[in-house]
């Protein structure tokens, strides 16, 4: 009996718990004993640092500076961003930057600086490096935003790859944000976050870290200026902050810092500096542009874990039809694949799922479905057969197929970091488009293999091609969602090119939203998995991934009517709108928790829909500029440290500042604006900022302010496009950009620019043209005028 024979038959007698545990034991057992005998046991190590400088050689952009045990080499390049690496290492090869790194930028020179030092002047940072190769990046002013320390490395001295740890100062009033997703920021506070993609193994909240998606991308916001930093490092690492401290009165300050370690790869990193919304611009020049989701993509999604059956999905989705509850897409889980094998169907229980898709289609409503990489290891198998014939499968030092355990039973894994797997993954999404899905949703793919103690993904000596440079699962780990997205985003563009993909993902890395966005994974149900939720899409929109959102309602157990409302109006002002939940889980239909919960949820759902035009083109504005869709307070004033410190609202746009409630029992809560006029959008009443008002929050909505000369894109009444104006204040100017959908291929719209200002008693809206300023060709609707 193979192992899998002894699931099955333990299944069979009612012990599935006891066929998981020892399946899991099992896995963990096999990815110990891999490890021992695959990786070399590290034995005595030799430490290093740069020593003193010996010599610079000038090349494009910067040059190189030798010291007598490193070389650091550093380059501006023509997006303003500064590259530097130790060792020899170059910014290439790179699974980070959507293409080559950019040009060096000529201007950019080295030049001697004080003390045998040398520096580096760019246009928006000046590097300098000590003679003994500390890095300092400064404001064209001269102001320091970060000191890197010089770098140490520790090496095995019998060769083979080394560790190394950077420890750098930041001002004493920078604040760190990022690392990918987070569930205790968005502000990161002292500790220590580790950089290995990881499925926690049960529903998460606040305390837990890391989770499915991380990045070794700090974003510091300072008053001298926001950096971006990103350490272009696949491996294994930690990050452990600490917050500054300003010395009150006559003390003195203390520097904040930040101290990395890495078990391995390059030391190379990036560095972007300037306001926010430019740190973003360069690191989307970098990293690749964010995919545009589809229109339907925007609205609202419901998912669940075991619908079951055909006509569980049919019931659901009348449901929300009589209740006259928009809908834009359901997604199916595991469930629905036959024997947990991805890229199938159980037939008895989905026997026409084409039709379905269709039937579904005609009513505005789309499939999404899942997809996992875990293949089950098992002849006859088609996907396992047909990746058997290609070799797609990841394999030991032995070249033995590295097995793991997942839904699917004994699986393996598709080795994503090589071209022709990624070729052959892609190219079966045409099974999915047969069957009328529309979008796909990546998951367990940290990767995730269940195990009951050690780490539950594939041992850390498991080979992989890393595009032929060959490698092991230390460098891969990270990168294996990454790579995923791409074959599936490259495959979807050719079997639909007149599509534009939708593919979002629990795991991913530096680079992600070339081909999608991203959603929170497994956030437990309660008041922090809430706040935890609002935390990781800010976090992963700072890191350049702006499309993600939670489950809204929370992963396991049942919400209370309250917490599933407030998710609910938190989530109807995320990019990704999605309820979803555990097999085991409570219901999450809006109509599950009451008439009271069902009338706001109508209401969310009505405001999400006629924001719609809003969504759209904040998506445009994040594909064209990299700025997030969800942004915290202190985006365009970073430097006011009351926003800085806000973690609790955030803005939506230009235009809108979302205030969530975030607690039990509250009915008004308070709000930390941002300077100039405000309307609450349900009273219409103005607020002038920067300071800290009190407002409503009723269980019928949660605060919505809108600043004062928006010019907000919003589905009319007829389901044409409106703006909606809100007056700006006495002698200002407002406006605004609206772009307009242009239907699901690649056609590019026109942005169009918008003036609001002040003539009289009225307020007039024009479209600017290269050719002048005319009409709106839009209907247009001015408020906050008669309501103060
Ligand atoms: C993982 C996913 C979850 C999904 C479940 C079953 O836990 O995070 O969203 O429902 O697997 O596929």
């Amino acid at each position: 009996m193979n192992g899998r024979d002894l699931v099955r038959s333990m299944k069979a007698v009612g012990s599935a718990g006891a066929a998981q545990r020892l399946r899991t034991v099992r896995a963990a057992w096999r990815t110990r004993r891999a490890d021992a005998a695959g990786l070399p046991a590290r034995g005595a190590e030799r430490a290093r640092v740069p020593g003193p400088v010996q010599d610079v050689e000038s090349g494009p952009g910067g040059g190189v500076i030798r010291f007598s045990r490193s070389e650091l080499r550093i380059t501006v390049a023509v997006n303003g961003a500064v590259f530097w690496g130790w060792d020899g290492a170059g910014p290439e090869p790179s699974y980070a930057l959507a293409g080559r790194s950019p040009e060096p930028d000529p201007r950019a020179v080295l030049e001697p600086d004080k003390d045998g030092g040398w520096r580096v002047v760019a246009e928006r940072a000046t590097v300098v490096v000590s003679r003994h190769g500390a890095v300092e990046v400064q404001t064209p002013g001269g102001v320091t935003l970060r000191r890197d320390l010089p770098p140490r490395w520790w090496e095995p001295v019998d060769g083979g790859a080394g560790r190394w740890m950077q420890r750098s100062e930041v001002s004493a009033d920078a604040r760190f944000f990022g690392l990918g997703g987070r569930a205790s920021g968005p502000r990161l506070r002292d500790g220590t976050y580790r950089l290995w993609n990881t499925d926690p193994g049960r529903a998460f909240g606040p305390g837990d870290d890391p989770l499915y998606l991380t990045m070794p991308v700090q974003l510091v916001v300072a008053d001298a200026a926001t950096h971006l930093v990103f350490h272009d490092t696949t491996w294994d690492g930690t990050v452990t902050l600490r917050e500054g401290e300003e010395g009150a009165g006559s003390g003195h300050d203390r520097p904040g810092s930040s101290e990395l370690r890495m078990s391995g790869g390059p030391l190379r990193c990036w560095v972007t500096v300037g306001t926010p919304a430019r740190v973003l611009l360069a690191w989307a020049s970098l990293t690749g542009a964010p995919a545009l989701p589809p229109a339907w993509a925007l609205g609202y999604q419901h998912a669940r874990w075991g619908f079951g059956s055909e006509q569980e999905v049919r019931r659901i989705v009348t449901g929300y039809q009589e209740r006259d509850l928009p809908l834009d897409a359901v997604h199916l889980d595991i469930d629905h694949y036959d024997e947990h094998q991805v890229f199938t169907v159980d037939h008895d229980r989905f026997p026409k799922l084409p039709r379905l898709s269709a039937d579904l289609r005609r009513d505005g409503v789309r499939l999404v479905s899942i997809v996992d990489p875990a293949v089950r290891a098992e002849p006859g198998n088609a996907v396992f057969d047909a990746g058997t014939a290609v070799d797609a499968f990841v394999r030991d030092g032995a070249g033995q197929l590295v097995r793991g355990e997942v839904w699917s039973g004994e699986s393996v894994f598709p080795d994503f970091t090589h071209a022709r797997v990624r070729k052959w993954w892609g190219g079966l999404y045409e099974e999915r488009l047969g069957q009328g899905f529309a979008g796909f949703w990546h998951d367990m793919n940290e990767p995730t293999s269940f195990a009951a103690f050690g780490e539950s993904t594939l041992p850390r000596s498991a080979r992989h091609a890393l595009e032929g440079r060959g490698g092991d699962h230390r460098e891969a780990h990270n990168v294996y969602a990454l790579c995923m997205a791409r074959a599936a985003y490259e495959g979807l563009r050719e079997l639909a090119p007149q599509e534009r993909p939708f593919v979002f993902s629990r795991s991913g890395w530096a680079g992600l939203q070339r081909y999608g966005g991203a959603w929170s994974g497994d956030v437990a149900t309660g008041w922090p998995g809430l706040r935890a939720s609002l935390s990781l899409v800010m976090g992963l929109g700072l890191c350049g991934v702006p499309y993600s959102g939670p489950d809204v309602g929370g992963f396991d157990g049942s919400p209370s009517p309250e917490l599933y409302l407030r998710w609910f109006q938190l989530g109807a002002y995320l990019p990704l709108f999605r309820t979803h939940a555990s097999l085991r889980a409570g219901r999450r239909e809006p109509w599950e928790f009451g008439p009271a919960v069902l009338e706001h949820a109508r209401v969310a759902l009505a405001e999400r829909r006629r924001l719609l035009p809003y969504f759209m083109t904040l998506a445009h504005l994040a594909r064209r500029t990299g700025t997030p869709y969800v942004r915290p307070l202190w985006w365009g004033i970073p430097e006011d440290r009351a926003l800085r410190d806000c973690e609790d609202a955030f803005l939506l746009g230009d235009c809108l500042l979302v205030a969530p409630v975030l607690d039990p029992g509250a009915d008004r809560r308070a709000v930390q604006l941002p300077r100039g006029r405000w309307y609450d959008t349900a009273t219409g009443r103005a607020y002038d900022g920067p300071g800290q008002i009190l407002v409503d929050a009723p269980l019928s909505r949660i605060p919505v302010l809108a600043r004062a000369g928006a010019v907000l894109p919003v589905r009319g009444e007829d389901g044409g496009l409106e703006l909606e104006v809100w007056a700006p204040a006495r002698g200002r100017i407002g406006g605004g950009l609206v772009v307009p959908d242009a239907g699901d291929g690649w056609d590019e719209p026109e942005i169009e620019r918008y003036v609001a200002r002040w003539q009289g008693r009225r307020v007039v809206v024009e479209r600017e043209g290269e050719d002048g300023v005319s009409a709106p060709p839009h209907p247009v609707r001015v408020r906050g005028v008669e309501e103060r």
